[in-house]
């Protein structure tokens, strides 16, 4: 039997994990990742596989055979033929689906904020809270109790924001951090007037712990990139993160027990 070639071996290397990061980290595993986060990846698996064969000469040369002799041997003239009209025509077609303008559907279909299911139970993990109509944030009462314990749980609600939300909610909670750009939808503004006034503590507890997976179906299609917190965070660095969303930009959220 013919040995395979290094040279499709590591072809074949460079496709499987390309269909990798694409269809199963960002597929089954997470939500999808950001195509300029893949061609990074597969520029840095490229270098990868090109230190392996140069390191040694023959193998460097058992490497390039194939190329060399794509390129110059008598025999492989229709090998040529076909790679000559084949990458200018995929070429062609790779520049085509960059310019050509896309059909913008009128109008977003997604629900913007989704209102879970009425009677809906909160919880995290697999543990229940109550319903969302009534959960409170069980620190609030603090801002007038215990200002000094209040301002403890703001300062913990900062850490847990520094350390994990501001790559894509921003350093001023703006929407604005570095990897914003490279979601749709784009992670959420808490500067916007029209976000936090609009809903209780529990909506966000419930948005944060079960992020862009915790998704109802009923404003597909759903390509959010917020992760599930509950899997990262303890259940009052949550509470605390929501404290300080409202203490930093000053907005309060809307009361409990209010009716949407
Ligand atoms: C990987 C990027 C990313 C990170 C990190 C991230 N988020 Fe998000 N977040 C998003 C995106 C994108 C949305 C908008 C889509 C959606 O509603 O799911 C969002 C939405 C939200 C919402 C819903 C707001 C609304 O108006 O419905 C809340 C609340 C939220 N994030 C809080 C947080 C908190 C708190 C953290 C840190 C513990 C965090 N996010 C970290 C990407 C991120």
């Amino acid at each position: 039997m013919k040995r395979i070639s290094l040279f499709t071996i590591c072809f074949v290397i460079f496709i499987a994990s390309w269909v990798f990061l694409r269809f199963v980290v960002g597929g089954f595993i997470s939500v999808p990742i950001p195509s300029s986060v893949i061609a990074m990846y597969m520029a840095l698996i490229f270098v990868a596989i090109l230190v392996h064969v140069s390191v040694e000469d023959t193998r460097f040369s058992e490497f390039i055979r194939p190329i060399h002799e794509t390129l110059v041997d008598e025999n492989r003239k229709t090998r040529r033929i076909v790679l000559a009209v084949l990458i200018p025509i995929l070429m062609l077609g790779y520049t085509y689906t960059n310019i050509a303008q896309k059909a913008i559907p009128a109008g977003d279909p997604r629900v913007a904020h989704p209102v879970p299911p009425s009677e809906f139970i909160l919880t995290y993990k697999e543990k229940e809270i109550g319903t969302m109509q009534e959960v409170e944030n069980p620190y609030r009462h603090y801002e007038k109790d215990s200002p000094e314990e209040f301002k403890s749980h703001i300062e913990n609600g900062r850490r847990v924001y520094y350390d994990n939300c501001f790559y894509c909610h921003g350093d001023h909670l703006d929407g604005q951090g570095h990897l914003a750009h490279g979601f749709q939808p784009l992670p959420a503004n808490f500067q916007d007037p029209g976000i936090i006034p609009n809903f209780q503590e529990a909506f966000f507890f419930w948005r944060i712990s079960k992020g862009g997976p915790g998704l109802p179906n009923n404003g597909t299609p759903w390509n959010s990139a917020m992760p599930v917190w509950e899997e990262i965070l303890t259940e009052e660095e949550i509470w605390d993160v929501i404290l300080f969303l409202s203490h930093y930009t000053g907005y309060s959220y809307r009361p409990s027990g209010e009716a949407h």
